[in-house]
């Protein structure tokens, strides 16, 4: 995908890193969105699935729809997931997986995955791994996985186009592509694509909802299901403007890598 000349992304890579480092390490503070186990419920995770998974994972969940229905992860399988901040959907995918199974999360702040790899050693989820890299170059062998998750992670990408062609290379044939993100009903303007503080709280980075899944079948998916997550909400003025104005919203897909 083109980026805007305006938008330095070497700076709003520092920037998104500066944010979820806080996420990680401060999850009470107030930021431009919802954290922790109130919104993960009211995005429809089941109680009794989060009961299972480290209380402190959940603290500083940032996630912005719930996708693991659509992801029908079975035992025995091999997920991926882009963006895993400290670990709420990869420790619920380790447990859907089991013990024959695992789930391999992989983010670039290393706050976030210290604290995710803390937690997994505390627990009993041995099968649930955290690796730093790139989610637009992920450390796993091609063909290797059978479902990629990702939740509120790839509109943080100025290079969305590289993401969903990364996860279709990590997929096995019929693989399916499970996330839940943010994007827009209007194209934004320069001024909020380039407003790198906007950008890393999940709004300026919202690609126009049609281009997002064209985007997603030329990487070599078909789409199978697209929902509206009408419980999402961001939390500040400013970023409730910017959704008011251009229709940003969250939604959860299901594709199969074709
Ligand atoms: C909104 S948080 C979501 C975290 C997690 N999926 C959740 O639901 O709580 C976004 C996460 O994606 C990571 N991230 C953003 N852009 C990334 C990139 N290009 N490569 C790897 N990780 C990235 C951030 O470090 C952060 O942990």
């Amino acid at each position: 995908m083109a980026t805007s000349a305006q938008l330095d992304t070497a700076d709003l890579t520092q920037r998104v890193k500066d944010m979820y480092r806080e996420v990680a390490l401060n999850p009470e503070r107030e930021f431009h969105f919802e954290t922790g186990r109130p919104l993960a419920e009211r995005l429809g995770y089941p109680a009794a699935a989060l009961d299972r998974i480290p209380a402190a994972a959940l603290d500083s969940f940032a996630g912005v729809g719930y996708f693991l229905d659509l992801a029908a992860i079975e035992p025995g399988e091999v997920v991926l997931d882009l963006g895993s901040g400290s670990g709420t959907d990869a420790f619920l995918a380790a447990l859907a997986a089991g013990e024959r199974g695992r789930a391999i999360g992989v983010d670039m702040t290393e706050q976030q995955l210290q604290k995710a790899r803390s937690l997994a050693a505390e627990t009993d989820i041995a099968n649930a791994e955290f690796h730093k890299g790139l989610i637009e170059q992920p450390p796993v062998e091609a063909g290797s996985v059978d479902c990629v998750i990702s939740n509120g992670v790839v509109n943080l990408s100025p290079d969305k186009a590289a993401v969903f062609a990364a996860a279709a290379t990590a997929l096995r044939p019929g693989g399916r592509l499970a996330i839940a993100d943010i994007v827009s009903a209007k194209q934004l303007p320069e001024g909020v694509t380039c407003d790198a503080s906007l950008w890393a709280a999940c709004i300026g980075g919202a690609m126009q909802r049609d281009r997002y899944l064209e985007t997603i079948e030329a990487a070599g998916f078909e789409l199978a299901q697209v929902r509206e997550n009408a419980r999402y909400r961001f939390v500040s003025d400013r970023a409730d403007n910017a959704t008011q104005k251009y229709g940003v919203a969250s939604i959860s897909l299901l594709a199969r890598r074709r």
